[in-house]
């Protein structure tokens, strides 16, 4: 499916807002997918360019489940069975993604968003990437990239990623920034997997994808994407990235990043640009869901009952876990923690739960903190480890952090009050309201 087919079917359902009036690429649209954010928007009328912007299509759960067709628990074993179970995606001739393959590189004619009065520049926040190496093959990332002319962009590429490792052993790559995909596509690019597994692959697990040939470079690329912009990164040759909001809302640091030299640029005839704002919900959600499989197998391997993970939006959807257990023994809500901090080294504070607790709900998970935990006997502190670079906190240069565990699961055998919640009698409101 085209971003755009599922974007019709959103029409249909009147689960998005379309905008008419003119609006600009500059600081508007932003603003707009800002203030209706989860709310999905289709900008039809974009003054600078001839595209169409959409924005906010999948900043929760709920709505990649809706995507999938799924219910939101049924979406780590439907990853963690995609990320086991790979398998290879059709490949195809005249894909949709090459119906209009421009003569000329101009990369104003494109609605790349600026989002914030602070950015260096317009930036691509969605754009997946596709890049090979000789020995690894394909990989599937995440990398934003500043435009600063007609045909050059600057990429940032943390240390440690699979594309950064191809950068480093070959010195230049060939790539594809595909911009405009569908949630198998973008889960499976921020999926964290072994170097040399092809997260196309996972994609295709997901829900069934196409490949093509890409025009210039020799990569498959999601057939079905809106725009693909090809070209080369160069590791050494640099330029000032950023500033720039990151995963936290904080503004990350100018850095000296890789210059990206698109040669060509193919899309849709219809194709709609995919806005992705900077360190909101679709940028946290997709970050943080797709590595709550990890998280949930470590729980598992060590003989633990869970039943869900959920790493909280208001934790930046990286620092924050919070987990669901069923517990049998008086030491399983402990065990979970540190279970949990092994299977996401970024994670700073981590809460487990019994199975009564909706842990997709504020108001619960702090209800079971108030009610079921006592600090003596129930905090796991973790004294000066190595966290997440993104926390501002973290101490500055190595990036150590204390991270600590709260137990919030009720006591087995408990000699004081109940840990139930009282139930109220449930009655048929139209026997006393009518109908
Ligand atoms: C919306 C979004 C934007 C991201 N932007 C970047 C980025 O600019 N640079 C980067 O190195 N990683 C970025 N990431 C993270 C990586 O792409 C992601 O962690 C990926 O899983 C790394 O894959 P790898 O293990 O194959 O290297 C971003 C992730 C998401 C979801």
């Amino acid at each position: 499916m085209t971003l755009e087919e599922y974007i019709k079917t959103l029409q249909q359902n009147g689960k998005i807002t379309t905008v008419s009036k003119s609006i600009s690429r500059n600081l508007e649209i932003a603003g707009v997918l800002k203030k209706l954010e989860p709310e999905p928007v289709l900008f039809e009328n974009v003054k600078e360019s001839e595209f169409r912007v959409a924005g906010n299509l999948f900043c929760n759960k709920m709505q990649v489940a809706d995507y999938f067709g799924i219910t939101t628990e049924e979406i780590i074993p439907t990853l963690s069975n995609a990320i086991v179970n790979r398998s290879e995606p059709e490949q195809i001739d005249n894909a949709p993604c090459q119906e209009v393959i421009e003569d000329k590189v101009d990369l104003d004619m494109l609605p790349i968003l600026i989002h914030n009065k602070i950015d260096g520049g317009p930036y691509i926040s969605s754009g997946v990437v596709v890049a090979a190496d000789p020995e690894y093959g394909q990989n599937l990332d995440f990398h934003r990239a500043m435009q600063f002319s007609k045909d050059r962009m600057v990429a940032r590429v943390v240390k440690g990623r699979d594309f950064h490792k191809f950068l480093e052993r070959n010195g230049e790559v060939d790539v594809a920034f595909c911009i405009g995909n569908t949630p198998e596509v973008l889960i499976a690019a921020a999926t964290s997997v072994e170097t040399g597994i092809n997260e196309l692959e996972i994609a295709n697990a997901l829900s069934p994808i196409r490949l093509t040939k890409a025009k210039t470079v020799d990569l498959m690329i999601p057939a079905d994407c809106e725009f693909v912009l090809e070209g080369r990164v160069v590791l050494e040759e640099k330029h000032d990235e950023g500033p720039f909001i990151d995963l936290t809302e904080t503004v990350d640091v100018v850095r000296q990043e890789p210059i990206f030299k698109v040669k060509k640029i193919t899309h849709r005839k219809s194709a709609i640009w995919q806005g992705l704002l900077p360190g909101r919900s679709e940028h946290k959600i997709l970050m943080g869901m797709p590595r709550e499989p990890t998280i949930f197998k470590k729980i598992k391997e060590r003989g633990i009952d869970v039943l869900d993970v959920y790493i909280t939006p208001g934790g930046a959807s990286w620092l924050h876990v919070a987990v669901k257990v069923q517990k049998k023994n008086e030491d399983d809500g402990l065990q979970a923690l540190e279970a949990a901090f092994a299977g996401h080294r970024s994670a700073k504070h981590i809460w487990v739960y019994d199975e009564d607790i909706d842990i997709y709900s504020d108001e619960e998970r702090e209800w079971a903190l108030a009610t079921r935990f006592q600090a003596d006997e129930d905090l796991l502190i973790k004294d000066k480890e190595a966290g997440s670079s993104l926390d501002p906190s973290a101490e500055p240069g190595t990036k150590l952090t204390t991270k600590c565990g709260f137990d919030c699961t009720k006591i087995l055998d408990s000699k004081g009050k109940s840990y139930e919640k009282a139930k109220f009698p449930e009655v048929d409101l139209k026997k006393y309201l009518g109908e």
